[in-house]
C-alpha cells in the first residue's frame, strides 16, 4: 500500500508513518517544517523515519496551503490512501495567530480534499479534534452531540474541516474518516503540550502553571493507541451504502472520537510525572485560560463497534514512558 501522510514531521504524523513503514507500506510524507515549535525536533523525527523506512520512505518539504506547490511536489503520484495530520495545532496559539489556522486548517484542508479528489485517492483519513465539543457539559462527549459552539478559532477550523469533508463526500463520493483526537501524548510528543512543559519544568526545578487551579480533566490518549486507531481507519474506508454512519452522515463519511475513555484529573497526571522524574513539582495555581475547556472525556463506542478499537495504555504506564523518552532525547 502506498500512503500519503501529511504533517509527517509532526508528533502524530511521524508515529503513524513509522507504523505504516514497519508493516511494509510505502510512505510519502509531506510537511512545511514550520517553526511553531523547534524545527530540530521535526528534523529528528524525519531522521528516525528515514532510518526505519529506508527507500520505502520519501519526504517532501511543502506547504499544502499552496495548491500549486503541493501538486508540484507530488507530481503525478497516486496513493492508495491519505492520512492528513498536518495542521496548525494548539488552542492558545490561535488567540495571537489566527491567520496561521485559516491557512493550514481551512485552505490546507480544502487543498487536501481537492488533491484526493483529483488523484482518486481511495480514502482520506483526517484529523479533527476533541476541541469541537467546546464547553459541552454532557460527559462523555459523543459524536452524536451538537458541536456548533466552539470556544476557540482552532476548534472552529476543525469543525469547518468536518463540514467541508461532508460536502466532498456528497459531491464526489470521496470516502472520508474524521478523527476527533483527545489529548495525545507519548514519545516524540509536542513541546507546547502540558506533559512536555511540566516534565521540563520539574526536571529544571522551575514552577509549573496549573490552570483553573488544577480543576481540569483530560482524556489522555497514548500515542500507540492513537496510531492503532488511525491505521484501522485507513484500512477500513466507509462504504457508500446510504446507511447512517458514526457522526450521522449517510454519505461515505465517518466521524469518530478516538480517546482513552477515561477522564483524568490534572493533579493525578502531575503526581505521575513527579514519580517518573523522582522530583517534586512546584505547583503555581492559575485561572482558566481563554479558549480552554475544563474537561474532556471521549465516548468511543462508535469506533469500538465499527473497528474494534480498544485503547490499552493507562497514564500510569504511558507517562513514565514519555519521561524516559524525554530524558534520553535530551541526554538528561
Ligand atoms: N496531539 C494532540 O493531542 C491532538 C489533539 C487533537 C487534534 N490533534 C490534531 O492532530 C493532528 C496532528 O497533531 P500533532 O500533535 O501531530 O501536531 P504537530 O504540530 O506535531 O504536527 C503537525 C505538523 O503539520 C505541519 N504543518 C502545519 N501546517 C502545514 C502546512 N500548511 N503544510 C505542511 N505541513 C504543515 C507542521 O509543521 C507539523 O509538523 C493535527 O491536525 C492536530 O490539530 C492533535
Amino acid at each position: 500500500m502506498k500512503v500519503l501522510v501529511t504533517g509527517a514531521a509532526g508528533f502524530i504524523g511521524m508515529n503513524v508513518a513509522r507504523r505504516l513503514l514497519e508493516r511494509g507500506d510505502e510512505v510519502v510524507g509531506i510537511d512545511n517544517l514550520n517553526d511553531y515549535y523547534a524545527v530540530s525536533l521535526k528534523n529528528d523525527r524525519l531522521a528516525e523515519l528515514n532510518r526505519i523506512g529506508g527507500d520505502a520512505f520519501a519526504f517532501h518539504k511543502v506547504d499544502f496551503a499552496d495548491y500549486d506547490a503541493l501538486n508540484g511536489a507530488l507530481g503525478s503520484l497516486d496513493f492508495d490512501g491519505t492520512v492528513h495530520l498536518g495542521a496548525q495545532a494548539g488552542v492558545r496559539y490561535s488567540i495571537d495567530n489566527p491567520h496561521a489556522y485559516v491557512q493550514s486548517n481551512l485552505v490546507g484542508h480544502l487543498n487536501m480534499l481537492e488533491f484526493a479528489r483529483n488523484r482518486r485517492s481511495a480514502h482520506l483519513v483526517y484529523a479533527s479534534s476533541s476541541s469541537v465539543y467546546g464547553g459541552n457539559s454532557n460527559l462523555p462527549f459523543s459524536v452524536d452531540d451538537r458541536v456548533d459552539r466552539p470556544l476557540s478559532l482552532y476548534a472552529a477550523t476543525k469543525k469547518s474541516d468536518e463540514l467541508m469533508s461532508e460536502a466532498y463526500a456528497n459531491l464526489y463520493r470521496l470516502p472520508l474518516t474524521g478523527l476527533r483526537f483527545f489529548t495525545v501524548y507519548g514519545p516524540w510528543g509536542r513541546p507546547d503540550m502540558a506533559l512536555w512543559i511540566f516534565t521540563k519544568a520539574i526536571l529544571e526545578g522551575r514552577p509549573i502553571a496549573v490552570f483553573n487551579h488544577g480543576n481540569m480533566q483530560r482524556d489522555f490518549t497514548y500515542i500507540d493507541d492513537i496510531v492503532t486507531g488511525v491505521v484501522a481507519c485507513l484500512d477500513n474506508p466507509p462504504p457508500d451504502d446510504g446507511l447512517v454512519k458514526a457522526g450521522g452522515s449517510i454519505l461515505p463519511h465517518r466521524l469518530y472520537n478516538i480517546g482513552n475513555h477515561r477522564s483524568e484529573q490534572l493533579g493525578h497526571m502531575i503526581d505521575l510525572i513527579e514519580q517518573a522524574c523522582g522530583m517534586k513539582a512546584i505547583r503555581d495555581p492559575q485561572p482558566m485560560q481563554d479558549g480552554d475547556v475544563p474537561a474532556t472525556y471521549a465516548d468511543i463506542a462508535a469506533i469500538q463497534r465499527d473497528l474494534g478499537f480498544e485503547p490499552t495504555t493507562s497514564i500510569a504506564d504511558g507517562i513514565p514512558r514519555f519521561v524516559d523518552w524525554y530524558r534520553n532525547y535530551h541526554r538528561l
